[in-house]
């Protein structure tokens, strides 16, 4: 079975934020005005958030729709207790082929090999400067050693190839997008520049500190000759060798233009909060809940025609860069919608 939407293009792949909830604070998805939690009004109610059984049961029938890739995401999926026994469970589900991680690395020196035992195929670890001093400042007290630990953690686990968020901001980091790259060459993570993304939440630094791929990608080949890859058909990613001017050592980097460039059309993704409700599209608030149908034992057939639902009601683009802000459909935060 194959999910395909109004527009042709198919769905295999699905977002699980497993909660809303983060051990850290950074400027652009949880600025100081946010004291705790993050959702809209405030953090979803403890009672409110999806057990392991319910996501399972959400996995069951996905898959056998044809959702082949899952990746878990938060808040900060960490957070969670036990997280490698749901990647136990999703790992074992027929029809998943690949299962992956977005993590700030805070509690992954010490989970990393039990995760990878446990199925997970790869993670993503969100990393904005090299520099200690900044990260803490950036994370609002996120340690940097620790994400450094996480990270030959994850080597060492064989969690590979391991990818590196960065998110570029005029001002407060976009002097590292260099030494990134040096960075990623010596150690062998493939590092992502992700432009700023607007929410609700950080409109005085998405207005003050965006810099588009395109510049991004300018500022790049000052220093390295950089050669497209085609890695992957679906996304908003653009990868790239990078090789040193100077040296010629070459890594990979990826360049994701989730503002500027329509990936829109290849989109092959749909969202789950934490609470339970399926997105089809972040830039929008289209939404099908489904909470009630996980945690009343709904039927297999019950919760799939939820899914078929929110797939047809995908939007066919996001209206981000149309200036019309009311169409944007800005998430409040990332850390509600999983990003
Ligand atoms: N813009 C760009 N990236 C964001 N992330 C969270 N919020 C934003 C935003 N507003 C990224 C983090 C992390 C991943 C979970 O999403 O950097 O890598
Ligand atoms: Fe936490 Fe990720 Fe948001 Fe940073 S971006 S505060 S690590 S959820």
């Amino acid at each position: 079975m194959l999910l395909k939407d109004n527009f042709g293009r198919s769905i295999d792949y699905i977002r699980i934020s497993v909660t809303d909830r983060c051990n850290l604070r950074c400027v652009y998805c949880m600025p100081d005005t946010i004291k705790s939690g993050c959702y809209q009004d405030g953090k979803i109610n403890h009672d409110s958030i999806l057990t392991y059984e319910e996501i399972m049961r959400f996995v069951e029938a996905a898959s056998a729709l044809g959702i082949k890739k899952i990746r878990l995401t938060g808040g900060e999926p960490l957070v969670r207790n036990s997280m490698h026994e749901l990647i136990r469970s999703i790992k074992k589900m027929p029809g998943i082929e690949e299962l992956t991680l977005t993590t700030n690395g805070q509690r992954l020196a010490e989970t990393a090999a039990l995760l990878s035992q446990s199925g997970l195929d790869r993670v993503n670890i969100s990393l904005d400067s090299l520099r200690a001093d900044r990260y803490s400042e950036i994370t609002k007290g996120g340690s940097f050693e620790k994400v450094m630990a996480g990270i030959s953690a994850a080597e060492a686990a064989g969690l590979l190839p391991i990818k590196l968020n960065m998110v570029p901001m005029a001002g407060i980091n976009d002097d590292e997008i260099e030494e990134f790259i040096l960075f990623g060459i010596k150690t062998g993570c493939q590092i992502r520049f992700i432009e700023l993304m607007p929410t609700v939440v950080n409109e005085h630094l998405f207005t003050n500190g965006f810099i588009g791929s395109d510049e991004i990608k300018r500022r790049i080949e000052k220093q390295f000759q950089l050669t497209p890859l085609k890695l992957r058909k679906y996304g908003p990613a653009r990868y790239f060798t990078a090789a040193s001017r100077e040296t010629q050592a070459a890594g990979i980097i990826g360049i994701i233009s989730a503002v500027t460039c329509r990936f829109c059309p290849q989109c092959n993704r749909l969202r789950l909060t934490a609470d339970g409700r399926l997105r089809p599209c972040l830039y929008s608030n289209i939404e099908v809940g489904l909470f009630d149908a996980l945690r009343n034992n709904a039927t297999k057939e019950e919760i799939q025609n939820l899914i078929i639902q929110a797939v047809e009601l995908k939007p066919e683009r996001h209206h981000i860069s149309d200036g019309d802000e009311k169409k944007s459909g800005a998430p409040h935060m990332m850390s509600g919608v999983g990003g």
